[in-house]
């Protein structure tokens, strides 16, 4: 896949690397307390600096196969604000997933709006996506406004689908949709080439 770089007012985007590892994991462990809420991936041990490791082979595998996972660093200080992508959604065709954690000094300002602005904008419009799926965990409410924000389409809730990392808790799971990426808030998005 060619080499990604897309640009927002603020930010940053372009798949991540090894040199990016250290800070992800600062960054995933400052907000570890939030993300054992509502990431389903973040696990006793999945806070290691080994972890990021492996996730960031999982996400080199991933852009081969042409789903990016992108890293936002700001366009001023040059810190890792956010991770977000457009990653396989597997089983639908054209269907891809997004998602979002934003770093513990960025939060609150509306990155993870923007981030994931862009990178859906990217999805259709570079990968020839056809639908882009996100979910929250009951009681996210600020990634709640977000999905509603930025203009996905509610599909259904699947009720217990997810064992909360922190404690295992069944969590209701709330899906939705976007097929048409005119519904976005306005954003000025570039990327090269
Ligand atoms: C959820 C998360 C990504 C939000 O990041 P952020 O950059 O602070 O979010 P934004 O500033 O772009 O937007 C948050 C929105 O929620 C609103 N909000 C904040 N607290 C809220 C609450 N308790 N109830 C409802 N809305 C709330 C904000 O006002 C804002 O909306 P606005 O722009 O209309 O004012 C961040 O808190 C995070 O990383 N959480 C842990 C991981 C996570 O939950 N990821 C999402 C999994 S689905």
């Amino acid at each position: 896949m060619k080499d990604i770089l897309i640009k927002t007012p603020r930010l940053v985007l372009r798949p991540p690397t090894l040199e990016d590892a250290k800070d992800i994991t600062r960054a995933k462990q400052e907000v570890w307390d939030q993300l054992q809420l509502w990431m389903n991936f973040a696990y006793d041990g999945e806070e290691t600096h080994e972890a990021t490791l492996k996730y960031l082979d999982i996400t080199f595998s991933d852009l081969k196969n042409g789903y990016p996972h992108l890293l936002a660093r700001h366009r001023k200080t040059g810190e890792f604000v956010c991770l977000t992508g457009a990653t396989n959604c597997p089983d639908i065709d054209g269907g891809f997933a997004t998602g979002y954690w934003v770093s513990k000094a960025y939060l609150g300002q509306g990155y993870a709006t923007e981030a994931t602005n862009a990178a859906i904008r990217y999805a259709f419009n570079a990968l020839h996506a056809r639908e882009m799926h996100i979910s929250y965990f009951d009681d996210n409410e600020k990634s709640k406004r977000i999905i509603e924000k930025l203009g996905f389409e509610f599909l259904k809730t699947d009720q217990g689908a997810h064992a909360r990392c922190l404690d295992g808790k069944p969590m209701d799971e709330h899906n939705y949709v976007m097929r048409d990426p005119s519904v976005l808030p306005d954003l000025d998005v570039r990327w090269e080439p």
